[in-house]
């Protein structure tokens, strides 16, 4: 797919058809996620892939509100994260700058951003779901206390087809100088 297809084709679903994702398929989309800068190349993103049908309803049914557990059925589950108190901090544990952690969670933005690209040019898509129980996920998936759990993406095979949102003028949101 052309970028410009591949950008407009990717949208939230929050519909997911009966259709297991394999872990060869996760393996890829991974790899091209790899592909992502991130700070001094520490790469502190980190995947936790519920791909078991038992597990994954044990997550789905226990982590989100309902709203959010029903748009993520049948959907694999990946838990992302990123190391705590890493990158955005120097030899001394101290913050670089204003943003501290949220220079990890810029990471793995950008990790992520490349998870669900790719994924769309495979023929899968994906919902990102913000709101969820973190401490929930890390007791049920032993997610350590040194990584601050983000959002979690479902992964599938599309049962619906959303319209694209509008976006704001480009007025909006950039200045020229
Ligand atoms: C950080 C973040 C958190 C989000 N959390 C949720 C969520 O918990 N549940 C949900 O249904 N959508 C969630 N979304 C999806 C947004 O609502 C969606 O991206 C936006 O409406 C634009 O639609 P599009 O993704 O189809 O372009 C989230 C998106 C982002 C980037």
């Amino acid at each position: 797919m052309e970028f410009k297809e591949l950008t407009e084709a990717r949208r939230s679903v929050r519909k997911y058809a009966d259709k297991e994702v394999t872990r060869e398929l996760v393996e890829e989309i991974i790899k091209a996620a790899q592909e992502a800068p991130s700070w001094k190349n520490q790469e502190t993103s980190k995947y936790y892939c519920v791909l078991s049908k038992e597990k994954r309803e044990q997550i789905r049914t226990t982590c989100f509100p309902s709203f959010n557990e029903q748009r993520c059925m049948n959907a694999a589950l990946i838990v992302t994260a990123f190391e705590k108190d890493n990158v955005g901090f120097d030899d001394k544990g101290e913050p670089i700058n204003e943003l501290g952690n949220g220079w990890g969670c810029y990471d793995l933005g950008l990790h992520n951003m490349l998870f669900m690209l790719k994924a769309k040019e495979m023929g899968l898509d994906t919902l990102v779901m913000g709101i969820r129980d973190a401490e929930k996920l890390r007791a049920a998936l032993g997610i350590p206390d040194s990584e601050q759990i983000g959002a979690v993406l479902a992964l599938g095979y599309a049962d619906e087809e959303p319209k694209r949102p509008n976006r704001r003028e480009i007025n909006d949101i950039a200045k020229f100088y």
